[in-house]
């Protein structure tokens, strides 16, 4: 695990794209992509920079159950707006959330990442040290699955909603063992908010109560933190 500190979440991200360029540069070419505020500056830089994803294919974490893409708080919705408007890809993949059979959905996506084994993750983490929708107590090997969400990660996603209450209660998610099959894991973790998951994530045990620390036994990852997210390592 290599650990990066750097000076703000602006470097942070700097240094992100960066990496994804050099992975992209040496034939990476599916990218594993994830939304929340931590990924937005690099979304910004890819599509501030002459990068072209028109060759490239994305496939999102998660989505939440019963939210329209059409409605600005769903997941497509969010990438459409921050990314691909912008920077249109070959391809991209999000669990289709308005499918309320979840064993459908699953398979599909169980299938898309059997199809595209994905090169390079981007990775934000929770307050609780979740990553995905994968909450504390989600087993490592977990592949796609439907999760209900934990009443912190409905809290802290209470933000981008009206109230707590329109936060759906429901999401399909890859699983912790479908994020560790990718090459290159970029985790990026800003703010004071994270300093505990990220200390738990690098220096904990390993242990299914903190979903990201099963990063410490995959061979390639990079954490980039900003200053206060690593006040605590
Ligand atoms: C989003 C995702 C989540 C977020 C995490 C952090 O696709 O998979 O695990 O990365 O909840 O969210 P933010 O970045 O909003 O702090």
């Amino acid at each position: 695990m290599k650990v990066l500190v750097m000076k703000n979440k602006e470097e942070a991200s700097k240094r992100a794209f960066e990496l994804l360029l050099a992975d992209i540069k040496n034939g990476g070419h599916i990218l594993g992509l994830a939304t929340g505020s931590t990924p937005l500056d690099l979304y910004q830089q890819i599509v501030k920079s002459d990068l072209d994803c028109s060759k490239l294919i994305s496939i999102n974490l998660d989505e939440y159950v019963g939210i329209a893409p059409t409605n600005p708080q769903s997941y497509h919705y969010f990438m459409q707006h921050n990314l691909f408007d912008q920077k249109p890809f070959m391809k991209s993949f999000i669990p289709d959330g308005m499918n309320f059979n979840a064993a459908e959905v699953i398979k599909h996506y169980n299938q898309v990442l059997k199809n595209y084994p994905i090169d390079t993750q981007i990775l934000g983490i929770g307050t609780n040290g979740h990553i995905g929708f994968n909450e504390p107590g989600t087993a490592f090997d977990s592949q796609t699955h439907q999760v209900k969400l934990t009443t912190a990660t409905i809290e802290a996603n209470a933000r981008f909603f009206a109230s707590a209450a329109e936060v759906p209660q429901k999401a399909y998610t890859m699983g912790i063992g479908s994020i560790m099959k990718a090459k290159h894991i970029i985790l990026l973790a800003f703010g004071k908010q994270k300093a505990a998951a990220l200390t738990a994530t690098i220096n904990g045990p390993l242990t299914t109560e903190v979903p990201a620390s099963i990063l410490q036994s995959h061979p390639n990852v990079t954490i980039l933190a900003d200053q206060a997210a690593a006040s605590k390592l």
